[in-house]
């Protein structure tokens, strides 16, 4: 049975949000379908809609980002907006094909305060990472993944479980779940938006396609 629930229905908990769907939760497009309907966190009420991973169902690779931001949250993609396209400059750099690799974040609704027009993003807590894991780790299950790369803090986080210091385990290849797979720790793109220094700018962007080539390798 496929039917889809009605953006009303009450789904406290993510799983919830699944039983309500009644989809196949082996496929990722049954994972998608439930999580447009998740209300497990307040996050939901002011997002446009759920943002969910997208690349094929046995990549290789996995990129966890933090939650989908602006563009993001209008195009119901990850990653198409500024951090997108510098995440995309950096995979090409690496030599890694986007569309051979599962892009996904850790938080699936857009958190933001709204300053007049401008949505200004805000960083998920650590209640909203918790609870919207449950939903990475239906992606994990299904694509099980060689390797996961962690864009930034809360990627890292809601991998692990608990809060990990990015530089302390960056660009190392570190055990990962129960199946063998491994994880790499990395920053996240908007990080390189937010420096000033041209300088600066080149020897990180340097940095972060290091650590992609990294993965690529592994
Ligand atoms: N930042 C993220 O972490 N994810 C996106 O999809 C976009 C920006």
């Amino acid at each position: 049975m496929t039917r889809t629930a009605s953006r009303n229905e009450l789904v406290r908990k993510p799983a919830d949000a699944a039983q309500a769907a009644s989809v196949n939760m082996t496929s990722l497009t049954g994972v998608q379908d439930a999580a447009r309907h998740c209300r497990a966190c307040p996050l939901w009420e002011n997002a446009t809609q759920t943002v969910f991973g997208e690349g094929p169902d046995d990549a290789r690779l996995i990129f966890v980002g933090e939650q989908p931001g602006d563009a993001e949250d209008i195009a119901g993609l990850p990653f198409v907006g500024p951090a997108g396209r510098i995440f995309n400059r950096a995979l090409a750099e690496a030599g890694i094909e986007r569309k051979e690799v599962y892009v996904t974040n850790a938080v699936k609704h857009f958190k933001f305060e709204q300053r007049g027009k401008r949505r200004l993003h805000k960083r998920p807590d650590a209640g909203e990472i918790e609870i919207c894991r449950w939903w990475l780790s239906r992606e994990l299950e299904i694509i099980e993944p060689s390797l996961v790369v962690a864009l930034g803090a809360t990627a890292a986080r809601s991998l692990s479980g608990k809060p990990m210091p990015i530089e302390r385990s960056r660009g190392e290849l570190l055990p990962f779940g129960s199946n063998g797979g491994r994880m790499l720790v990395t920053v996240h793109p908007s990080y390189l938006l937010r420096l000033r220094e041209e300088n600066d700018r080149a020897r990180e962007f340097g940095r972060f396609v290091d650590d992609l080539r990294i993965a690529a390798a592994a």
